[in-house]
């Protein structure tokens, strides 16, 4: 792919790219609606993802180019942009906004990017999309950037000019993955752990629900709306930033304050999914894929029935893993709404589950899912660097 898109990049602006970027996306093992409530995730690099390539011209012009959609654009440098429609190359021009209101003076270039996640499958295209356009720009006009600041800064973009109110953890795990280790995060203090994904017999399976994903935007602020209310809630009796920073026990004694019964649900899920995911890590450390599988299917019933963010694609997976001895556990991941799940898979058996999965979903939804099976890969970087 590396040869190819060079030869593309030549062919579009008839000169040689000057400089190449990768950044990947992500698969959430567990911890899933939570990043924004202050939790614990425990989200990994794959190695699908954003390359792009860039030289700069003399013309004052960002053109955006891809080779995944027809659409392009030619936007001359100025103080300040707007988002044009819903086309992708407002993630790009998002983050050139960001890095002009923030004083760096940017100069004309040419842009090509080329993609191999699934776009919108919940894999965070958009979060790599965003994070390799912020590291190319930190590192082409040494804007003094920090990695943890291209995060910020690309969350930023997704929240104001997007206009999703995703919280930290896909632009994190696409920055800052690392090859065979899931990262073990604090959404509030974002410390992370970079943890050995010692599958042991197992690989992870990504089975993409092929769903379009209508409505996931608005539906995705209305949750975050729906635990900002049970916050303030719960604030009446409790001294707490993020509905994370209690545990199960303590939200029992408080829950009589949330008053609608959808809101209790909500917090219900987000604070039982922290205390999952502590017993998540203890398990993965302890290689006991069974319990982790275990808590992967917790994670998605309680997705599923207490966040209803899954739906009858997404189950499907679930519900066929659940009846294959060969799979220690499933889930939805990511924002959820179609999109994809994830199963740890006993690796001589992945051909028969992925045959076994494609049959149960296509006789039950109509037609059939993709499934692959995935590498833990590494963050953002030089292209040269990052995909060997
Ligand atoms: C999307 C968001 C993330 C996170 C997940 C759900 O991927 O971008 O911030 O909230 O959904 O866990």
């Amino acid at each position: 792919m590396k040869n190819n898109l060079y030869q593309e990049f030549n062919n579009i602006f008839n000169k040689e790219a000057e400089y190449a970027y990768f950044s990947p996306g992500r698969v959430n093992l567990i911890g899933e609606h939570i990043d924004y409530n202050g939790g614990l995730v425990m989200p990994c690099a794959i190695t699908f993802g954003t390359y792009l390539l860039i030289s700069p011209n003399e013309d004052g012009v960002f053109r955006f180019r891809s080779l995944n959609f027809g659409e392009q654009q030619d936007i001359a440098v100025q103080a300040s942009y707007e988002k044009v429609g819903e086309n992708w190359f407002n993630f790009p021009i998002g983050v050139i906004d960001s890095f002009v209101k923030e004083g760096h003076e940017l100069k004309g270039l040419d842009f090509l990017f080329y993609g191999d996640i699934p776009i919108g499958s919940g894999l965070s295209s958009s979060a790599s999309i965003e994070v390799v356009t912020s590291f190319a720009l930190n590192d082409i006009f040494n804007s003094g950037y920090s990695k943890l600041d291209l995060v910020k800064l690309s969350k930023y973009v997704e929240n104001q000019f997007i206009g999703v109110n995703c919280g930290i953890m896909d632009q994190f795990a696409v920055a800052f993955g690392e090859k065979n280790k899931a990262l073990m995060l604090n959404c509030d203090t974002l410390d992370y752990e970079a943890v050995d994904s010692n599958l042991g017999k197992y690989v992870l399976a990504i089975i993409n629900t092929n769903k379009p994903r209508k409505l996931a935007e608005s539906k995705y602020n209305e949750r975050v709306e729906e635990c900002q209310t049970a916050l303030a809630e719960l604030k009446q009796e409790l001294d707490i930033n993020y509905l994370c920073d209690i545990d199960t026990d303590t939200f029992k004694k408080h829950q009589h304050l949330i008053t609608s019964p959808v809101v209790l649900k909500r917090a219900k899920h987000v604070i039982e999914e922290n205390d999952r995911v502590k017993l998540a890590a203890k398990a993965l450390a302890g290689n006991n894929l069974d319990e982790f599988g275990q808590l992967m299917y917790a994670s998605h019933d309680s997705l599923r029935d207490l966040y209803e963010v899954s739906g009858v694609e997404l189950d499907a997976v679930a519900e066929y893993s659940k009846t294959n001895p060969d799979v220690a556990g499933a889930r939805m991941t990511g924002a959820g709404f179609g999109g994809c799940a994830i199963a740890l898979v006993k690796g001589d058996a992945f051909e028969a589950f992925s045959k076994g999965v494609t049959e149960y979903y296509t006789n039950k939804i109509g037609y059939a899912p993709s499934v692959y099976s995935s590498l833990i890969g590494n963050g953002v970087g030089l292209l040269a660097e990052v995909v060997i």
